[in-house]
């Protein structure tokens, strides 16, 4: 059996594991990455697009913001929609920060591009990942490559950057983690157009027909969202019905209509809140959406993963340059103090926001007082943009 030895075995090549190989590259730390999917599967799947100041920051420091900056579209802030008028948020008068439109799978390419130019190894395709050894000074992990073949990695640390539905949170023993949840009575119907977007900033609209959502990936591109019942399905929703309800729940007293065009893209997505603690078992480190999910009014989930591997990596580093653990030992409380602040503004954007199936007058009177209040009192709109801009790694 081909055995394959590497100080990090990274199981996922989303943005957490990407990010990860990418930080230790640099640090001329060896990693084998591992993901189930086809490199084109994970370049094409669309998903979020608001990069936090942090984020963006950290891709331009360490070498891979160059299109990111050419093609990214820098926002000054974002813009609240209710009482069928827009209230803009300018987080730079806010906070002096701004945040970046661009694609996650924009990111993803990225850095797999930089990755194999780096010579560095992304197995792709591979399947039956299976983990042991976990809590011993040697793990192991077993695979079948793409070419059919059973294969070892032995690395000194596995990082779990697989995603939610990954194998390598249910490898912690039972009891050894405790989960934290909350699942949202709906789900966000996200369509990505050829479309031009009419709205310079992205837009989030509360109205009494629920949630919406409209933002953009390029001039020619938009990314619209709409909130539907958590168990709604595709096939009630014809590309008619999505520009109608869209331009409902989007109106303004001045008049209002979306740029129609071809549907390029459609899902549902769940909306849930889900963090485990500790983010780590033993040899294992868990990253990314691996250990902590939040719902996307936030446009945290990406950012919180590239937060995780840069603390990941600074602990890596230290731990194979001198053998010291205790930034090691430290990872998963000082990722956890960032995940729950994420969790929470991700939580309350999320409940300010959508319309919760049997609201009564006073939760519905709520919602518009706290919007107002966002909107009008500076303390409170800098709170908002400081969370939404991404507080500084180490806050
Ligand atoms: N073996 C190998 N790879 C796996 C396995 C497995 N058993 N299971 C899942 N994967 C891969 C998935 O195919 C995916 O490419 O792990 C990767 C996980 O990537 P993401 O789901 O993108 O998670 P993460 O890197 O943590 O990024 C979080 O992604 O879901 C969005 O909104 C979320 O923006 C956030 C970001
Ligand atoms: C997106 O552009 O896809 C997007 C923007 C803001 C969000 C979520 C998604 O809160």
């Amino acid at each position: 059996m081909e055995v394959i030895r590497t100080q990090v075995a990274i199981v996922g090549a989303g943005p957490a594991g990407l990010m990860l190989a990418h930080l230790l590259q640099r640090s001329g730390i060896d990693a084998v990455v591992l993901e189930a999917r086809s490199r084109q599967y994970v370049e094409q799947r669309v998903r979020a697009g608001v990069l936090e100041h942090p984020t963006v920051q950290l891709l331009c420091d360490t070498g891979v913001g160059d299109r990111l900056q050419r093609e990214g579209l820098q926002h000054r802030g974002i813009c609240l929609r209710f009482d069928r008028v827009d209230h803009h948020l300018d987080f730079v008068a806010l906070t002096g920060r701004s945040i970046t439109v661009y694609g996650q799978q924009e990111v993803v390419k990225d850095l797999i591009a930089a990755r194999l130019a780096a010579g560095g190894p992304i197995l792709f395709d591979v399947g039956n990942v299976r983990l042991s050894g976990l809590d011993t000074d040697e793990p192991v992990i077993a695979f079948t490559g793409r070419d059919g073949v059973e294969r070892v990695v032995r690395p000194a640390v596995v990082a779990g950057c697989d995603g939610f539905h990954g194998v390598c949170r249910p490898q912690v023993p039972g009891g050894y983690l405790q989960a934290f949840e909350r699942e949202y009575p709906f789900a966000w119907l996200g369509i990505l157009a050829k479309a031009a977007p009419v709205q310079a900033e992205v837009t989030y609209a509360y109205s009494d027909r629920g949630f919406a959502l409209a933002s953009m990936r390029s001039p020619e591109i938009s990314r619209l969202y709409l909130q539907v019942g958590p168990d709604e399905t595709l096939d009630a929703w014809p590309d008619g019905r999505i520009w109608e309800e869209l331009n409902a729940r989007l109106a303004l007293d001045q008049g209002f209509a979306l740029n129609e065009g071809p549907v390029l893209e459609r899902s549902i997505t769940a909306m849930r809140s889900f963090v485990v603690e500790p983010m780590r078992y033993g040899r294992l480190f868990l990253a990314g959406d691996a250990a902590h999910i939040v719902p996307p009014t936030g446009a945290k989930g990406m950012n919180l993963a590239v937060a995780d591997v840069a603390v990941l990596a600074e602990a890596l580093e230290r731990y194979f340059a001198t053998g010291a653990t205790d930034l090691l030992d430290g990872y998963s409380e000082r990722c956890l103090r960032r995940v729950w602040r994420a969790e929470h503004f991700s939580w309350w954007m999320t409940s300010m926001l959508h319309l919760t199936p049997g609201a009564d007058a006073f939760e519905r009177r709520l919602q518009l007082s706290q919007l107002r209040y966002v909107t009008s009192s500076e303390a409170a709109a800098i709170s908002l943009a400081e969370n939404y801009v991404g507080l500084p790694y180490g806050a």
